[in-house]
């Protein structure tokens, strides 16, 4: 197998040190590994795996000789610089939602639409972390009954606003704890107009608003689904919802599939197996998928499994998987791993 130079663009952040992390872990072929950040973290070390990596400054040369660049860095980055890493003869990774709806560049969960990436152009988006873990789930039931319908809503950690939402959940927690007044500068969204407390507190916003009142999250969750399945005509509604957990993200599914009649064993019995999820499904041991238990596995936990009372091909689920392994970090490696099998880069 060839060895690979690797890049990764927001090294520092939630998302890339995890990126670092996986591939450390899974032995991925990589030749050398270039850590990229702002001018801030220049010359800091970070351990990994028992190496030591120190941080670079992200310029256009950063690229020159890096043959797959992950970026996990924001948008704003992203479109600094992935055409230029592109440019320079990289494949792009990006873990933003920069390109993830352009027609031109393919939106990956390898599990479901892994064909895709045999067409790419040099950049491959990596999909919302909510959105993976969903169509991750939904994908064995698509594929056996067809699905007409997706209602969700989210409950979503704070870590998928990055590390400074994670810093903020900390304090916000001591300062409540110690009945100090409570500093929010960060959620909903950082660049916002208002900020709220997350500790102690559900904020059904995350991103900011559309004109239509959903939220961009909202958004992604709808578009992207319909992208991975290639469902236009698929019905996808979506309530995102921030909640004071670090890691793990939670969401109540309500499916419409294609045939009725269909049983809740019948379903169940599509995900037994399937590479990538796990059925924590027993109300006779109260077992059920939760945050504190996904936090840090690489599976989609899928329990609650219930069919709906008025609707004869309606079903309810309830899926958690950690956001920054699954839903970011995870699928990024997975699609490295698959584009150095498919040996399309
Ligand atoms: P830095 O630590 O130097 O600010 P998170 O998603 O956890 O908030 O992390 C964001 C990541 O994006 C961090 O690694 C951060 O690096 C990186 N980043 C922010 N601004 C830039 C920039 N101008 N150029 C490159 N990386 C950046």
């Amino acid at each position: 197998m060839s060895k690979v130079n690797v890049a990764i663009v927001g090294a520092t952040g939630a998302v890339g040190t995890k990126i670092l992390e996986k591939l450390l872990e899974r032995n991925f072929p990589s030749s050398s590994i270039k850590l990229l950040a702002s001018k801030r973290s220049v010359g800091n070390e970070i351990v990994a795996g028992g190496q030591q990596f120190i941080v670079e400054e992200t310029v256009p040369e950063s690229f020159d000789g890096v043959d797959i660049a992950f970026f996990s860095a924001g948008g704003n980055i992203s479109k600094m610089f992935a055409e230029e890493a592109v440019k320079r003869g990289a494949v792009v990774i990006d873990n933003t939602s920069a390109f993830r709806m352009s027609e031109t560049i393919p939106l990956v969960v390898p599990e479901v639409n892994l064909d895709a990436l045999r067409e790419h152009k040099g950049i491959i988006a990596n999909p919302n972390c909510s959105t993976i873990q969903m169509v991750a789930a939904l994908e064995p039931i698509r594929e056996k009954f067809g699905l007409n319908r997706i209602i969700v809503s989210t409950y979503q950690a704070v870590s998928g606003a990055g590390v400074e939402a994670i810093d903020e959940l900390e304090s916000q927690s001591k300062q409540f704890e110690n009945r100090e007044s409570i500093d929010a500068k960060i959620l909903p969204s950082a660049g916002g107009e208002r900020h709220y407390p997350i500790a102690y507190n559900v904020i059904p916003q995350i991103d900011s608003f559309d004109s239509s009142g959903y939220t961009l999250e909202e958004l992604k969750m709808i578009n992207e689904t319909k992208k991975i399945f290639g469902l236009k005509d698929l019905k996808v509604s979506a309530t995102c919802i921030r909640i004071p957990v670090v890691s793990g993200h939670s969401e109540s599914i309500y499916i419409e599939i294609d045939k009725e009649g269909v049983t809740v064993e019948e379903l169940r019995e599509t995900l037994v197996g399937v590479p990538g999820i796990v059925i924590q499904d027993d109300i006779t041991t109260q077992s059920y998928p939760m945050p504190l238990f996904a936090e840090g596995k690489d599976e989609v936990f899928v329990g609650r499994l219930r069919k709906d009372p008025d609707h004869p091909a309606g079903f309810h689920l309830w899926v958690v998987s950690d956001n920054l392994l699954k839903g970011a970090a995870l699928n990024s490696v997975q699609i490295a791993e698959s584009l150095v099998e498919l040996k399309t880069f």
